[in-house]
């Protein structure tokens, strides 16, 4: 018997694997439906022979560990694996503590663990990532409108930052696919090319109904509705009386090492004809360095504006990234340097500069070079950022 998993990808090339070693003698059967009995006759899925087939297994895909020295039993402990239930646990000092009101929202980002079975394709599936997750809270009967609003934004969010175009698709979950508390979830996918020509999960938008406060609210003791005062009959005063609920949740939940994989993936750019033929794209929101300020020869004055320049543009823009100054190595190898790295902008002061109080500006995906105003950079610069 050759066994695959149902729809398996690769299941014409293990058959023919199959039908090599066995002289073309074999049967296809669906894993699920062999009994153990039967485990030593059949051709595992990704197996090289028959009889490797183990009885099932139970994979404890959370990591594990122990708190304290003595290491018993009772110190075990479990990593999380995502960041998402610190924020149900907060939920109620937030509310009681911040003067929020419903909707709103508490972001999160930090590491997650997950004991993995296949950690692969560089970080895109590893034991060890950084997750970036938002529980937004609001009432039930908006819930479908935020599920909506956050999938759209979200994927608002990603084209914004450079993942445009056919790469990037936004796919909604089957009903059989859905979690039995989600009346909805969005996957955010991008084309990585270790996938290709499929698509692979950068952020999952799902709507979690009111599952996790209601399991925390069961298991802590702890009263997790929300009284909301805008809400209920009008009363004589003005006022309304009030409806207490437990609020709906609506989770963006990204990956940020994917994240920053897509981001590579999609600036990465080889051009032959430039003199140094490999750049890094990245849209100049998201590059870690958003200009280069270099002076044409490191004398005749040129040093002295190229620092005051960058002492501008740092004071204005290092909150949001890099601003970078480089004197050495002829002005080729200078811009090189910055188009690998991912710098969408070089100023260069030269002898003109002196003369005109203008630079030039390259444009590190076209080579181009044009001329500005000294004092027209910074307002260049921001622009480009917006
Ligand atoms: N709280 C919901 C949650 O954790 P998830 O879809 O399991 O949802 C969210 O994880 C995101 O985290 C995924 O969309 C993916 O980008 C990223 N992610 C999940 N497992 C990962 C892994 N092993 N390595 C790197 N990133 C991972």
């Amino acid at each position: 018997f050759f066994a695959c998993r149902k729809g398996a990808p690769r299941e014409a090339k293990q058959r023919k694997k199959a039908e090599k070693a066995y002289g073309g003698d074999v049967t296809t059967i669906m894993l699920t439906s062999v009994p153990v009995a039967q485990f030593a006759k059949v051709l595992a899925p990704d197996a090289e022979k028959v009889g490797t087939l183990t009885e099932p297994r139970q994979f404890n895909l959370m990591f594990s560990t122990y708190i304290g020295a003595t290491a018993t039993e009772d110190d075990k402990a479990y990593m999380r694996p995502e960041t998402a239930q610190g924020v149900f646990l907060h939920f109620k000092n937030v509310v009681d503590t911040s003067r929020v009101k419903v909707p709103f929202g508490i972001g999160n980002t930090g590491r997650s663990f997950r004991n993995e079975v296949t950690p692969r394709n560089f970080t895109f599936r590893s034991r060890e990532f950084e997750q970036a997750e938002l529980e937004f809270f609001c009432h039930p009967d908006e819930s479908l409108a935020w599920y909506q609003f956050w999938r759209d934004f979200r994927m608002d969010w990603w084209k914004a930052i450079g993942l445009a175009g056919e790469n990037l698709i936004l796919r909604e979950h089957d009903k059989d696919e859905l979690s039995h508390y989600s009346q909805g979830t969005s996957d955010v996918e991008y084309r990585f090319p270790f996938t290709a020509p499929g698509f692979g999960e950068l952020e999952g938008i799902a709507h979690r109904g009111n599952y996790d406060l209601t399991q925390h609210q069961k298991h802590s003791g702890a009263k997790l509705e929300y009284f909301d005062q805008e809400r209920g009959d009008l009363l004589p005063n003005g006022s309304r009386r009030g409806e207490r609920y437990l609020p709906h949740c609506i989770e963006p939940a990204a990956g940020l090492d994917r994240g920053a994989l897509a981001l590579i993936c999609e600036g990465y750019t080889r051009d032959e004809s430039r003199p140094s033929p490999e750049f890094l794209k990245l849209h100049p929101r998201i590059a870690p360095i958003k200009a280069a300020v270099f002076p044409l020869v490191n004398k005749d004055g040129m040093p002295e504006v190229a620092e005051n320049l960058y002492n501008d543009l740092f004071a204005k823009f290092g909150r949001s990234g890099f601003i970078e100054m480089d004197a050495k190595q002829s002005i080729g190898k200078r811009y090189a340097r910055m188009d690998e790295a991912g710098c969408p902008f070089c100023f260069t002061i030269d002898g003109e500069t002196l003369t005109n109080q203008t630079v030039t500006v390259r444009d590190r995906d076209s080579g181009a070079q044009s001329r500005i105003a000294l004092d027209a950079v910074a307002p260049f610069l921001l622009e480009k950022l917006a």
